[in-house]
């Protein structure tokens, strides 16, 4: 949809002009993955996919959630009511994020909302961020005001907690808040320290690969492994897993203090972080055969030691590394289906594509979806 179009469909659905149209995208993480919750390093870049929120207030003070398909849940928030979560799913979201800008004393009133979005959803790129970072945007810009963008991550970490259930870590909200065209984003995710780390695409191509496959992080396997990485943590006598070194690592996996599980959550998280730290090397030196290596290592680890990956994505990956001018791949988010990335040089790009999609299909008997992408601006005023 183009922004006319988004201005039509809102003037059609509402009777009047949108007063505002803000955007917040969707992202895919290079490297530093199931480190978040565990304090450590990712490496995230925000996509060309994005949630757009256009809004206009209203008389009264109901806010009214629009969604673009005709065939989602048109829901609404009545703010003289308590906040609380429906069973409407996809709005829990923005539940979350307005109980939370209630919080903060953002002053709000009766407002449409129309929400209109390219991110895949389910898919591991993480729509939920676009849809809770796009509502914290349209809210702020409403009130005219503005909030300290990592503050924003938090309330709408917060939101995803609390209102849908995810106990996710901060990299999607932060990425989706702070990513900038041309760079990936180091984030510290003890400090909240950030930095921008440029990530050159003009002779590579960065391939995202849907396996088509959903997976639901609140359906335990999430919670399960931040649940072993903070046992492991305590037993260790750390705060989190960032603390631990590699010396403690092979202390931890030729103890019998701790279960099998753990010791394979502890070696994937210590050896993630590192990798992630090794990474920004590299890239800082445009090295990207050796980031490529790097991108192999993460997902051999996140598949064998941390158990997240699945047999759609991992057949991605082994179809990957035999094609001729592809520098690494590895699954990317929390894992259980969605998106595999595949970095390769600009030249082979294509050809890559095209054997991923015909071995896929041959294997699976449905298609995988592939896009190129580069890295994107974070959330923003359209106007
Ligand atoms: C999901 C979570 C993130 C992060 C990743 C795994 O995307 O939302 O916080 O934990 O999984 O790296």
């Amino acid at each position: 949809m183009t922004l006319d179009d988004i201005k039509r469909v809102f003037e059609e659905k509402t009777g009047k002009a949108p007063e505002g149209i803000v955007t917040a995208p969707g992202r895919v993480n290079l490297i530093g993955e199931h480190t978040d919750y565990n304090g450590g390093f990712v490496l995230p870049m925000a996509i060309d996919k994005k949630t757009i929120v256009a809004w206009a207030r209203r008389d009264d003070n109901i806010l009214n959630l629009i969604p673009e398909e005709p065939d989602d849940i048109y829901t609404t928030i009545d703010l003289d009511q308590p906040v609380e979560k429906t069973e409407v799913k996809w709005a829990n979201y923005v539940r979350g994020v307005i109980w939370g800008m209630q919080q903060k004393n953002v002053p709000m009133s009766g407002m449409d909302l129309m929400y209109v979005s390219t991110v895949p959803i389910g898919s591991g790129l993480s729509s939920s961020a676009a849809l809770e970072m796009s509502t914290a945007m349209a809210v702020l810009q409403a009130a005219g005001q503005t909030m300290d963008r990592y503050e924003m991550a938090l309330l709408c970490q917060k939101a995803e907690h609390d209102f849908a259930g995810t106990p996710c870590g901060i990299m999607d909200q932060a990425i989706s808040a702070l990513g900038q065209d041309g760079h990936a984003l180091l984030l510290d995710c003890v400090s909240g320290d950030q930095t921008l780390i440029p990530f050159d695409c003009s002779h590579a191509k960065l391939l995202v690969c849907d396996t088509k496959v959903k997976h639901a992080l609140n359906d335990g396997g999430y919670a399960a492994r931040r649940d072993q990485c903070y046992s492991a943590a305590e037993k260790l006598g750390v705060k989190l897993l960032r603390e631990a070194t590699a010396d403690q690592v092979d202390a931890v996996v030729a103890s019998d203090d701790y279960t099998d599980k753990e010791k394979m959550r502890v070696r994937h998280v210590v050896g993630e972080i590192q990798r992630t730290v090794d990474a920004v090397k590299v890239l800082e030196q445009n090295d990207f055969d050796a980031f490529g290596k790097l991108m192999f290592g993460s997902h051999n680890s996140l598949r064998d030691d941390y158990e997240v990956s699945c047999v759609e994505l991992d057949k991605i990956v082994e179809i990957a590394a035999t094609c001729e001018g592809v520098y690494g791949a590895r699954m990317t988010g929390g894992g259980f289906g969605g998106c595999a990335i595949v970095l390769v040089k600009a030249d082979n790009a294509d050809a890559t594509q095209a054997k991923i999609e015909a071995e896929f299909r041959a294997t699976f008997d449905h298609d995988c979806a592939i896009f190129a992408t580069k890295p994107a601006k974070g959330a923003c005023i359209i106007e």
